[in-house]
């Protein structure tokens, strides 16, 4: 989104203006006396690795292109990664995990894009997120990681092992010795690269024995880890339980004051945001979370949960701890990684759910209309959305592009420039046919229209028919990466299997649709249709799994809408080719060479 991306050569200091290189501006504000401010009525604390100056002050680490991106379908091109690290960076997430380098070419490239990008540019405040890479106990491991994540002002290597029984036994097959050993000398390597910020996870230590946790962390304490960080890798505890493995951490491991201890909760249970606020009440201060909680099976702490809880509770309950979150970038953060991920969050999602503002009942809609604070703990606007209901603006076909505009920014969604020309033109469209359009039928067409991977192929037509009397046939006219127009049309078991099997013989890449579903925005017979899509491509996308090991295919997924649900579909599947297209790797080149090749040009 290049109308916020942040100038670094335009840092102000109170009223000096900084100049320098930016590591010297980012001294400049870190020994600058005092604190820096953040959007929340507290301030952020300088940042040193291994201490926080304001002990209420919580970090928030954000591992949704890591973690988040290892869900099932959720692959996302390094356009997108980009995107979402720029969007977290507006939230002023303290750590953003950009990914796990060694897995594929790509992925080190999205994470070495990332550090140079974002990782440098520091606001007018001092702000800049630590850029942290993965890595698995071992040297090459940790040296993509370091390769990848050094180009950023403040760069981590976060290296994991396990040390559960069950994981040494079957996973690892290592004896605790090896394990101790390996820990001690994989952060100590880290270190040796020049790294200065060097966090270490023992994985699975929600089931791993306590005296045995205490001597690995001692020992990796004491090899130069400044950050601890401990998952509940599988979802087991209870809050609890978990509050208590981090006192006892804290009470039993030896220099544990000289680090940061942090929190990992993954969400089997339903119970990775409890987790998480115990951890941190019994002392973490650093929260690992994702936007909407994605991540592995069924996902990780949420990001929204975590820190409006800490918000709106933290000063009565949790003895006043903060975060540096701007939570008014939170909606638009939501947006961006259902749209890129393909994951769609439930409507009565907590925060960022499509219901979570909304009152149906009669008793509640009276009680809103008396006194809001009868039905809700926060105002949607603290996330940075607006009740449509009070804005007064409903979209036509007359309505202008600052109509438009003022739509978007109560909705959470700030553009400019050619985005919102984009948007602009697609409204007009579809205003043409449908008399008034709902914030959903506007959200809709944004997701189309922006959060779309890069246009590779486009399409310009579809015309099918269908019925009962004969076979449906489509005909469908894309624009290639070429710029030439192609033309094709196929024969199917109906209106969308044929325009997409045209396709296919455009574009002639092989793929499998693994789903395919559509639904409609709103209700009404002009209802706006949403199509999703999966595909995987034929032995091509491979990725090494960061806690398996094991080889991954990626999975692609594309989105469309549309008053028509067939142009709908089609636009959903050419969006998944594309990304899948566009994914760089060696093998999607060959693709798109060949597909350049193909016939019926026009
Ligand atoms: O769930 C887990 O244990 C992890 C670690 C690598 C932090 O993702």
């Amino acid at each position: 989104m290049a109308s916020l991306v942040i100038n670094p050569n335009c840092i102000r200091n109170g009223s000096y203006r900084v100049v320098g290189t930016p590591n010297q501006k980012l001294l400049a504000a870190a020994f600058r006396p005092g604190i820096v401010r953040c959007s929340a009525a507290q301030s952020r604390p300088v940042y040193y690795p291994s201490h926080i100056p304001d002990p209420n002050y919580v970090r928030i680490f954000d591992t949704t292109l890591r973690d988040g991106e290892q869900s099932p379908g959720a692959t996302m091109t390094s356009k997108e990664k980009l995107d979402i690290a720029r969007q977290l960076s507006r939230l002023g997430v303290d750590i953003i995990e950009a990914g796990f380098p060694i897995a594929s070419k790509d992925d080190f490239e999205a994470v070495r894009t990332i550090a140079r990008e974002v990782g440098n540019a520091v606001t007018d405040d001092g702000y800049v997120p630590v850029i942290c890479g993965l890595a698995r106990c071992n040297r090459p491991d940790i040296e993509a990681s370091w390769d990848a994540v050094r180009h950023a002002l403040r760069p981590r290597v976060h290296v994991f092992i396990a040390t559960s029984d069950i994981h040494l036994k079957y996973k690892l097959k290592k004896t605790r010795e090896e394990v101790v050993d390996i820990a001690r000398n994989m952060v100590a390597f880290a270190r040796s690269l020049g790294c200065e910020d060097v966090e270490f996870s023992p994985e699975d230590a929600g089931r791993s024995d306590r005296e045995f946790l205490y001597l690995v962390l001692g020992e990796v304490i004491k090899a130069g880890a400044t950050t601890l960080n401990i998952p509940d890798t599988v979802g087991y505890n209870l809050p609890n339980e978990f509050g208590k493995l981090i006192s006892d951490i804290k009470s039993n491991t030896p220099a544990i004051d000289n680090v940061i201890i942090s929190t990992h909760c993954q969400n089997d249970l339903g119970l990775a945001t409890a987790n998480t606020l115990a951890g941190a009440y019994a002392g973490a201060r650093q929260l690992e979370v994702t936007i909407n909680g994605i991540g592995e099976r069924a996902g990780n702490a949420s990001l929204e949960e975590v820190v409006m809880t800490l918000r709106c509770r933290g000063k009565e309950q949790l003895g006043g701890l903060y975060t540096g979150i701007n939570t008014k970038h939170i909606t638009m953060a939501s947006k961006m990684v259902m749209q890129y991920s393909g994951l769609t969050v439930q409507p009565h999602k907590a925060i960022v759910g499509a219901n979570a503002f909304a009152h149906e009942s009669g008793i509640h809609q009276d009680g809103m209309l008396k006194h809001k604070g009868t039905y809700e703990i926060m105002s949607p606007e603290d996330i940075g959305l607006s009740r449509s209901d009070e804005s007064g603006i409903v979209l036509g076909k007359l309505s202008g592009r600052h109509a438009l505009r003022s739509k978007l920014i109560q909705l959470g969604i700030e553009l400019d420039g050619k985005e919102l020309d984009d948007v602009f033109w697609r409204f007009k469209t579809v205003a043409e046919k449908k008399k008034h359009l709902s914030d959903e039928d506007i959200e809709a067409l944004v997701s189309d229209e922006i959060f779309q991977p890069q246009t590779i192929w486009s399409l310009e037509n579809v015309q099918v028919t269908c019925g009962t009397l004969g076979l449906s046939t489509g005909t469908v006219k894309l624009v290639g990466p070429d710029g030439a127009r192609h033309v094709a049309c196929a024969v199917g078991t109906g209106p969308v299997d044929a325009a997409y099997k045209a396709i296919d013989s455009i574009v002639q890449v092989p793929v499998t649709l693994l789903e395919y579903g559509l639904n409609s925005v709103t209700e009404g017979i002009d209802a706006i249709a949403h199509t999703r899509v999966v595909i995987r491509g034929e032995n091509s996308h491979t990725a090494t799994h960061a806690l398996t090991g094991e080889t991954i295919h990626r999975t692609f997924s594309g989105s469309g809408a549309e008053m028509d649900v067939v142009v709908s579909s089609v636009r959903a599947y050419v969006s998944a080719l594309n990304k899948m297209l566009g994914f760089k790797s060696a093998s999607s080149k060959k693709t798109l060479n060949s597909s350049q090749e193909i016939v019926g040009k026009v």
